[in-house]
Formats: C-alpha cells, sequence, structure tokens
C-alpha cells in the first residue's frame, strides 16, 4: 500500500516538475511582441462575447461561453459587495421596477426614439402633456429621468439631457424586440397591486389575483378590458422575444404541415414560426374569446390571411377540436396551472390529437439553466404565485413527463433553446384503427 502511494506521489511530482519546466521553457521564448499579441487577441475575443447581447442568438459554443461569463461575473460581484449594502439594495429594488414602468408609461422611451437626439426634463414634459389630460409634476418627472439613468435605462448625454441607454432602446414600442408591452404587464401598477398582496397569499395559498380582486385573472380579465390588451401585449412581446431561438432549436418545426397553437393568445408565438417557414405550414390559434378578437387585430395589422392562420374560440378545459393539425402548441399553458388541471388540459388534448401527431410542450423548465437563469425562473414562479390560481408553477422535467404520462403520452424528449425555455416533445400513446 505504502509503495504504491509512494510511487503515486513520485509520479505527480515527476508530471508536475514536467509540467514547470515546460513551461519555463516556453515563458523564456515568449517575447513582449507575444505577449502583446496574446493580449490583444483575447481582449477582443472577450470583449465579443462579453458586449455581444445575447438575444443576438450567438451560436452554442459561444452562446453557452457568454452565459458562464456573465453568470460568473454577477456572482462575483454578489461576493465581493457589502452584505448590508445587498440587503439594502434588495429591499428598495422594487423602486427600478417602478421607473422602468414609469418612464415606459409616460412614453419617454418613443419621445427620445422620435426626437432622435438628447431631451431636457422640460422638452420632455412638454411632449408627455401632450398626449394626457393631466400634466406631469416637473420636478417629479425630473428625478424619475435622473433616476432612470442610474438604472441604466436612459444616459445622461448632458447636463439634464437625456437619451436611450442600450437597454432603453428595448423599451420603444416600433424596436423589433420590444418589450415595452412586457414592462407594463410585469412592471404596472396592477402586478403591484396583486404583489403586495402575497403577503396575505403567503397564509391563505390564493393567489394575489385571488386575494385582491376575490375573483382569478382570467375572470377579472373579462371585465377589465384594459388590462386584459395589456396582459395580450406582454405576452406576446415575449413570445416575439423567444420566438427566434426557439424556432433555431427545433428544426423539426420545419416538418410540421398544420400547427395548433392551445392557447396561443394573439398569435405572436405562431405568426414568428410561420414567418420564418414561409411556405408550406399552415396555423390554427385557439383561445378564448376575448383573446381571439385581440388576435384577429394583431393578424390583420401583420396582413396574415385566414388561410394562413386561423382562429377559433373556445375553451380548452370542455374540449379541443381535431382541427386537423399534425403538430399540436402548448405554449406557457401547463405553468399557469396545477396537476389537476393541467391534466384536465392534457387529456383533452389527447382526445384531439391523432396517432403519430406531435405534441410540444413549451415553457421554463426548473433546474436545466445556469444559476442566473434559474434566478429568473424563480421570478416566474413568485409571477406565477402572484398571476395565477394556486398551485399553478414552474415544473421540473420530470415533473412534465409524469403529467405527460398520466394524459397517455410517450416518448418524451427535452430540447433546451437558447431563449432559456424548453420544449418538451411528446407522441400520443395511440394505436392503429
Ligand atoms: C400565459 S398566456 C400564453 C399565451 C401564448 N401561448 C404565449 O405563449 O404567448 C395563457 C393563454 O391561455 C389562454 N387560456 C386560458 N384559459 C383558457 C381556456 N380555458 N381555454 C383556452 N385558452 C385559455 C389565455 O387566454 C392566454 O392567452
Amino acid at each position: 500500500m505504502i509503495g504504491n502511494e509512494r510511487k503515486a506521489a513520485a509520479k505527480k511530482s515527476f508530471s508536475m516538475a514536467t509540467v514547470l519546466a515546460t513551461a519555463k521553457k516556453l515563458a523564456s521564448k515568449i517575447t513582449t511582441l507575444h505577449l502583446a499579441v496574446i493580449f490583444v487577441i483575447a481582449s477582443i475575443f472577450l470583449a465579443y462575447i462579453c458586449v455581444a447581447p445575447p438575444t443576438d442568438l450567438p451560436n452554442w459554443p459561444l452562446y453557452r461561453i457568454n452565459t458562464r461569463i456573465w453568470q460568473s461575473l454577477e456572482r462575483f460581484g454578489k461576493h465581493v459587495k457589502p452584505y448590508h449594502l445587498r440587503v439594502l439594495t434588495s429591499a428598495s429594488q422594487h423602486f427600478e421596477s417602478r421607473v422602468l414602468f414609469l418612464i415606459t408609461y409616460m412614453d419617454v422611451p418613443d419621445h427620445l426614439h422620435n426626437a432622435g437626439k438628447p431631451l431636457s426634463c422640460e422638452e420632455l414634459k412638454t411632449l408627455i402633456d401632450e398626449g394626457n389630460v393631466e400634466p406631469v409634476n416637473l420636478p417629479y418627472l425630473c428625478r424619475v429621468l435622473h433616476a432612470a439613468s442610474h438604472f441604466d435605462f436612459l444616459v445622461e448625454a448632458e447636463e439634464h439631457k437625456y437619451e436611450l441607454s442600450e437597454l432603453g432602446k428595448y423599451l420603444v414600442k416600433s424596436h423589433p424586440k420590444s418589450l415595452n408591452g412586457y414592462v407594463q404587464m410585469i412592471a404596472g401598477d396592477e402586478a403591484f397591486i396583486i404583489a403586495t398582496a402575497l403577503s396575505r397569499s403567503i397564509f391563505t395559498g390564493n393567489s394575489g389575483f385571488k386575494e385582491t380582486y376575490r375573483e382569478e385573472l382570467l375572470e377579472h380579465l373579462k371585465s377589465d378590458l384594459s388590462f386584459q390588451e395589456i396582459f395580450d401585449r406582454g405576452m406576446a412581446d415575449n413570445a416575439r422575444l423567444v420566438a427566434p431561438a426557439i424556432i433555431a432549436d427545433y428544426p423539426s418545426f420545419g416538418s410540421c404541415k398544420h400547427i395548433c397553437d392551445i392557447g396561443g393568445g394573439v398569435g405572436s408565438f405562431l405568426y414568428s414560426v410561420l414567418e420564418y417557414y414561409v411556405y408550406g405550414i399552415k396555423g390554427t390559434v385557439f383561445d378564448l374569446t376575448d383573446v381571439i378578437d385581440g388576435a384577429k387585430k394583431f393578424l390583420e395589422e401583420k396582413s396574415v390571411t385566414h388561410e394562413k392562420i386561423s382562429l377559433h374560440t373556445g375553451d380548452f378545459f370542455k374540449n379541443i377540436p381535431e382541427f386537423g393539425c399534425d403538430c399540436y402548441i402548448l405554449k406557457d399553458i401547463l405553468n399557469n396551472w396545477s396537476d389537476e388541471a393541467s391534466n384536465v388540459i392534457l387529456n383533452n388534448l389527447f382526445a384531439a390529437v391523432a396517432r403519430g401527431n406531435r405534441v410540444l410542450i413549451i415553457e421554463r423548465v426548473l433546474h436545466t439553466g445556469g444559476a442566473a437563469e434559474e434566478t429568473f425562473k424563480t421570478q416566474m414562479d413568485l409571477t406565477m404565485m402572484a398571476f395565477n390560481p394556486s398551485h399553478s408553477r414552474l415544473r421540473t422535467e420530470e415533473e412534465m413527463y409524469f403529467l405527460l404520462e398520466q394524459s397517455g403520452f410517450v416518448e418524451p424528449q427535452t430540447y433546451p433553446t437558447r431563449a432559456g425555455y424548453s420544449i418538451i416533445e411528446s407522441f400520443p400513446d395511440k394505436k392503429q384503427t
């Protein structure tokens, strides 16, 4: 035994000595010029992967390196920031969210975008007041704009003049990946009110919505059409943002002939898929009546014909018609519901799909990403607690497979995407008739 340990120690010291000798030899050959070249190449590489925004969809290896780097930097930042400052920052984090909402709500990003030059508080006030019945308070506006520049949504170009930062550009309504609607949904007054109700939900297990309005979100949306519009726009923004990565990372969309998006909202995601696969695929959106009204408007604006995307109203808890589709999507649906409710939806879907048809569950799945992605999913999970009926939640891959299995779906397979979403593909276990 001792002999073996000695041999291992000798081998280790020998290999260490070899490595050191080789390193010394190499070091003696490295000139300042070599170092300068290595430094420049490394800086360009680092700058590229750090600066390239993740939404530009770098290839998978670069995406992984990029994600690792910013996640490590964030983790490092957490360790070096004094703990009491972290507590203080977390305690008032909601004000950052409020400022983001306020500038979006007052159309500051669009005003700055249209002006094409930095604007002062006074100039912005004039533009904001033009579209409002009640004028904004100038000193408060200036303080909010100043805060927005601290949070990196705006840049103070000259003294008291603001322009859009790289982050702020995503708030402009016409930006191809605009998050204007998403911010109004997640950071708006409504979301804050129901988030506040979590201090009651924690005891009752009810959603923030139920605690606030004595009714769940879907009931509430029927009587609050302006929030219905905000909600649909928010979901559409998110669907448009994540669509390119989902489409790129699930090339099998290309083999579908007719895609049914069950609970497809205004059709934003399906539109992105069919915009990519211009020929050969048609689509159907199935959703509640008020949402389908919004979908009509959305698709009319995009000049999409009824032949390309047809719209159908219905209730997936009662019946999902077959529609003759060969691919069925449930995107961001099951995480809104309890296991029992999800089983009803999946059972109805099972009844609709024919043998060989494909079912694609597209949502964020727990424990499939890096630390920062999981933190975002935790925030989403809390959003579910505030917005959706109790027991709605994000699930792990095993929990999703179990749900599918219970409703008769087999061969589940997960495809990760560069959008932080997973696609779980499965097939109905139906015998040939
Ligand atoms: C979170 S949104 C997801 C929308 C869309 N799939 C997306 O990813 O953008 C949930 C959708 O389910 C729809 N929905 C809720 N209950 C429904 C029901 N009983 N029948 C059909 N659709 C329903 C909602 O109207 C809403 O559009």
